[in-house]
């Protein structure tokens, strides 16, 4: 199901869940200045986490894969439209299992994943291996990129910006490695009371559906804050229009919702995830020039 009808489930279940829970909930604080180095002590974030190798990078049903429905065709369009159809070196920030990485090299992209966590590199290397696609996966640091000034047609990086300590440096070394032109294509996750009380505590604290840990809110950026990161590394941000909002669309048939509740958990509900053009108030997809 889809359209207006699943939107208005969507927002009844949220808001009535999210309310309980946001007045049982510590209220949250926030950080100075998100922009700013953050030191490890002064957030609750698991970035080990992508080093299990029970992570369920290959889970067909894994909360990464069922975003692909919005972000993927958000990335593919951009770029298309932007930088044309011929081939386009693409690199992937923070690629992971390459759940991404994967079907932008599908949909024909000459794609480098780059990850900090050399497990998920493995994994990711073992999909693009099942797939007979090539990829070029490296182990490294989104602070420090091994490749060359102006090596890149376009950057991605996915669900990554708000699990970073130093936001300002990746996006230096993001502007460094796009060629004059180049386009940057994201999508994160927005610092919103929405966030607070359907991510955090709903989806995270409270269903589990989000491991615990993977993200803490302080370190969520709102599309203010990230405009002007953007601006101040030397890319020119999109128009605020050009940005989509994402929101889950749900599995309505009892049928095929009890037989995944078991393995899933309240996940089970959530079917493929949407852009949606005016709701930002959760990830929100965008993207960058370098001129
Ligand atoms: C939520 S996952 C997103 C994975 C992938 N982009 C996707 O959307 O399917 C975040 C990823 O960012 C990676 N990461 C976090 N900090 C990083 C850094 N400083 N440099 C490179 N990768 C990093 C983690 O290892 C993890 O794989
Ligand atoms: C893709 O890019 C890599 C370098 O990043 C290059 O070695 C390779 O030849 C390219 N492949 C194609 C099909 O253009
Ligand atoms: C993002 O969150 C901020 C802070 O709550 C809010 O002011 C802003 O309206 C949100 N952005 C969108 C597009 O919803």
């Amino acid at each position: 199901m889809s359209g207006p009808n699943s939107l208005t489930i969507w927002l009844t279940i949220g808001m009535g869940l999210g309310l309980v829970a946001a007045l049982i909930g510590p209220t949250p604080t926030r950080l100075p200045d998100r922009l700013a180095v953050i030191p490890d002590s002064a957030v609750h974030i698991d970035n080990h986490i992508y080093d299990k190798e029970d992570f369920g990078w290959d889970d067909a049903e894994h909360p990464l894969k069922l975003v692909n429905g919005a972000r993927i065709p958000y990335f593919v369009d951009t770029l298309r439209e932007k930088l044309g159809k011929g081939p386009l070196k693409l690199l992937d920030v923070g690629c992971g299992g390459g759940i991404a990485t994967i079907e932008m090299a599908a949909a024909g992209f000459n794609v480098t994943g780059l990850d900090a966590s050399a497990i998920s590199v493995k994994a990711a290397e073992k999909m693009a291996k099942e797939r007979s696609l090539s990829i070029q996966y490296v182990h490294g640091s989104a602070y420090s990129l091994p490749y060359h000034d102006d090596s890149f047609d376009a950057v991605l990086s996915s669900d990554v910006l708000e699990h970073l300590h130093d936001v300002r440096q990746a996006l230096k070394e993001v502007t460094r490695v796009l060629r004059p032109g180049g386009v940057f294509v994201f999508d994160t996750i927005n610092r919103s009371v929405f966030s607070w009380v359907v991510i955090i505590r709903l989806m995270q604290d409270w269903l589990r559906y989000i491991p615990e840990a993977v993200h803490d809110w302080k370190l969520f950026i709102t599309p203010t804050e990230l405009r002007r990161a953007l601006q101040d590394a030397g890319l020119e941000p999109c128009p605020s229009g050009a940005q989509h909002g994402m929101r889950p669309t749900f599995r309505l048939n009892p049928l095929s919702i009890s037989r995944r509740l078991i393995k899933q958990g309240p996940g089970a509900f959530i079917d493929v995830w949407k852009q949606d053009m005016f709701f930002m108030g959760g990830s929100y997809l965008g993207y960058a020039t370098k001129p």
